[in-house]
Order: C-alpha cells, then structure tokens, then sequence
C-alpha cells in the first residue's frame, strides 16, 4: 500500500525512527534525528551495502575522508564555480524562490502560460530567466504580489571558518558531496590498497547543501547521508563497468534491499541532458507516495574529475598499468546513493496496514536483512522472565533483539509488527525447558517450532 507522507512522519515519530530536529525549541528548519529505530534501519542498509560492495569483492576497499576539505578541492570540482540554484527575492515578503522551478511549473500548470518572443527557454541561463521573469506573470508562492528582485545565481555549498579568524583565508566548505574524498586520494590508496585497476572505493558520510527547497521529510535535507563509489577502469573498458554497475544497483535495491521491484526504475540521462564531462548517466528512482524521485545517481565521469585535480593541483593522479605498461588517467564510474533517501524509501517500502478485530494496525514489512531488529523475545507471562531473559542473553550476541514483557502476547506482537520485526518468540516453560520455542512469522502470522540450538542458524538462514 501507499502511505500519505503525513501519516509517515507521524509514524516515525511516534515509534521512534525519526524526530524533528531540536524539536523543544521548535525545531530547525529541515533538520530531523533518527531515533533508536531510524537509526539501527539507517545502519543496516549501510552495512549491507558494504557488505555487498566491498565485503563481498575484491576489487573493492572503504575510504572515510574529512568533511572540511582543502577549499581548492572544490574550486577543482567545479562546485565554487558552478555548483548554484537561480535564485531571486521577493522584494514585498523577502522570500527567495527558485526561478527555473517557478517558471517550469507555470508553463506545466498551463501550457498557454506567455512565453516572451526573446526567452530562448534556457534555463540554466540567467539572462534568459530574467527575460521570462521580467514578463510579470508569474506571482510570489508566498503573498502572491509579483514584485520581484533579479534573478542571481546562489552556491549552495555550506561554509564555515576554520580556526579563530574569520576572514577568506580561514573559510572552509562542508562536503557537498562525499565523492571528492575519493578522487584526491587516489593515488593514496591506489598505492597502499595494492588494488589493480579495474577497482573501487566506497565511502559512506555525510554531505551538506544549501537546499533552497528542502522538502517531503527526510528527502531532500540541507544535511544528509551519501553512499557512493568511484569504479577507476581502463579507458575504453568504462562502458561495460557502467553495465556492471547498473545491474549491480538494481539487484541491491530489488533484490538485498528487497524493494518491490514495480517502485524501482532506472531513468537514462539522454545525450542532449548530460553534463559535459559525462559520457553515460542516469537515476534510480524509487515510486515515493510523492511521485517518482531520484534516489540514487549511476554517472560515467570519464577522467573529469582525476584531470581538474591534477590541473590545480599540479600532482600527478595518472595510473601506470602493470598489465600492459601503459600509464593513463582512469575513467571513473560513480553509482552515487542518497542514504538517507534509501532510508525514506525503505520506510515507504515496508509500510502496510492489516485490519483485524480489534481495528487497523501497522505492520513494517522490512526484509528481515533490513529490518532494525531482528527478534522480539516475549514470556508469555511474567514468572517466565527468567527462561526468556536466557533465551535474551543467547540471541543478542548475534541479533538486536526487543525484550519486553509488558502486556498480553497478542499486544506485544501487534508492537512488534509496528516496529517491524520479522520474528517474535512466546517464551513457555513447557517448550522451552524442551529445548525448543515457537517462532512467530510478522506477515503470515504463522507459528514454527524451533529446536534452540538451531535457533541462531534458523534465523540467518531467514535473513536476520
Ligand atoms: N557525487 C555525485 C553526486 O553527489 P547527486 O545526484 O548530486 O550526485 C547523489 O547526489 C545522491 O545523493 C542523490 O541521488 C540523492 O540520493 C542524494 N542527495 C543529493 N542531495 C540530497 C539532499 N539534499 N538530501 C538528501 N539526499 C540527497
């Protein structure tokens, strides 16, 4: 099922996997704390994806690079030059809007919206969003006058002062990106790992952008969480790599992430779209209750990045092959993944409601890899507490487990269906002191007995 947006953050919040950011002082704009569920969810896809990316591979090696970073590593990038959002101001309420967005939707809302004879419909270009601006029709979101200042470009790096001045010398970028980490320290690691092109380098933290319009939750946010990887080939090899790696994604978000395959797709970039220094690209995008948006970003970035560093920089970021003696910039494949909007969409994902007798209820369909936690562990009265809080001691070394004997069973398993755990033990004497327990299946409800010494075993092999 499809759930509203509103229904979700009141949700999370109320189970405990994301709040609203400083929330006793009345917030801070577009700033959100995962809470002790959102968390452990946030962790398991990271840790999957590391496990599938790099674990599993031996081509692949983990960088955690700093997020203040040298500023000409981002004059390099093209993020001090480029990196900005058309911006202008009303001048009557003083808010600032995006003009390209403004614009687009006016002429989606209505297709007869004037368009002036001199708009060459460009817009990336300033010129050309004043012209169509200047025409007066478009009115304030917020108040609704049309009193406009001009349209300026705004950067939307996050910036702060390094040290105790607070001059230009001392300003410093937040990582809008976690990408860049990787490109100057290629060699580093091309050296130290020992890796043999073709290889990778995966790193997960957290990036910073001014978002103009941050919104829908946990979606688009000034301060987010990326997983990304730079794939170095072999000029000439990037084009299959590309295919590798787009099928690669599909199979995480589909297949280890156990997304419903009809919400995944992947959106090419056509030609005339891409960026100059990209030769392929295109999105993965998860079906959200707010539309299809990108969650993930699959890009050929040629030598781009390795050759602006090595201009700026003046060090050498070239590759010299063993295999064939050959020395070459390496062209750089990027599957780049907003883990903090898989996050959202693994919450969408497991979403459902089941009507039972005593009314509507949640139950978080988490594939068991995904889910926070992985076993709930119940007595089914309280003078069992000591068999079960054994049974606790024995599974929490390999599972995050829910321990709680509050209530009736039936309660406690509604509760843990709220949280999404895949599997919920009744702990009785009778079975137990058997040697065995019940095991409890989230969806089909259905009940399974398990010998205890294979219990570890069972649940691993289910998933958890
Ligand atoms: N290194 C390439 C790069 O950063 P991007 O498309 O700008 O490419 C990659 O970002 C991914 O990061 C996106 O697909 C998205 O999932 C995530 N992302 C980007 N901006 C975000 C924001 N403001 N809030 C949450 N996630 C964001």
């Amino acid at each position: 099922m499809s759930v509203e947006m509103s229904t979700l953050v009141t949700f999370a919040k109320t189970k405990g996997f994301v709040y609203q950011g400083s929330e006793i002082y009345g917030g801070l704009a577009n700033s959100w704390d995962y809470g002790p569920l959102g968390i452990l969810l946030k962790d398991n896809i990271k840790n999957l994806w590391t496990r599938e990316f790099v674990q599993k591979r031996k081509d692949m090696v983990l960088l955690d690079a700093a997020i203040m970073m040298n500023p000409n590593v981002w004059v390099a990038s093209g993020h001090v030059g480029s990196f900005s959002d058309p911006l202008m101001e009303c001048k009557d309420c003083n808010t600032r809007h995006r003009a390209d967005k403004l614009i687009e939707e006016a002429l989606e809302k209505d297709a007869g919206f004037p368009v002036p004879t001199n708009w060459a419909g460009d817009k990336t270009a300033l010129e050309d969003l004043n012209v169509y601006m200047k025409l007066g029709h478009i009115a304030c979101p917020n108040c609704g006058k049309k009193n406009w200042g001009d349209v300026k470009r705004f950067n939307l790096m996050l910036s702060t002062h390094q040290g105790t001045t607070e001059d230009a010398t001392a300003l410093v970028y937040l990582r809008p990106e976690t990408a860049q980490g990787i490109f100057v320290n290629f060699p580093n690691i091309a050296r130290s790992s020992r890796k043999k092109i073709p290889f990778g380098v995966a790193q997960a933290g957290k990036a910073f952008r001014n978002e103009i319009t941050p919104k829908n939750f946990i979606f688009r946010t000034r301060e987010f969480e990326q997983i990304e990887i730079e794939y170095f080939c072999k000029p000439g090899t990037d084009a299959e790599n590309f295919e590798n790696w787009l099928s690669e994604e599909q199979r995480f978000f589909t297949e280890v992430l156990g997304f419903k395959s009809d919400k995944v797709q992947f959106v090419e970039i056509p030609a005339e779209g891409l960026p100059h220094y990209s030769k392929r690209a295109g999105d993965f995008e998860y079906l959200f209750p707010f539309g299809w948006w990108e969650i993930s970003t699959l890009a050929n970035r040629t030598d781009y990045d390795l050759r602006a560093h090595m201009e700026l920089s003046k060090q050498d970021l070239s590759y010299f092959d063993p295999f064939d003696n050959t020395k070459y910039v390496p062209y750089v494949i990027e599957p780049s993944i907003g883990l903090s909007r898989l996050t959202l969409a693994a919450m969408c994902d497991a979403y459902d409601e089941v009507t039972t007798e005593e009314g509507s209820r949640v139950v978080m369909r988490f594939a068991p890899a995904v889910a926070p936690i992985k076993v709930g562990i119940y007595p089914l009265v309280k003078k069992f507490a000591p068999q079960a809080e054994e049974l606790f001691a024995r599974l929490s070394s390999e599972f995050m487990c829910d321990y709680d004997e509050s209530g009736t069973i039936g309660k406690r398993y509604a509760r843990a269906d709220e949280t999404g755990i895949p599997y919920s033990i009744c702990v009785e004497p009778e079975n137990y002191d058997a040697g065995q327990v019940t095991v409890r299946d989230r969806d089909s409800w259905e009940q399974e007995v398990v010998k205890l010494d294979e219990l570890v075993t069972w649940l691993k092999n289910k998933g958890c």
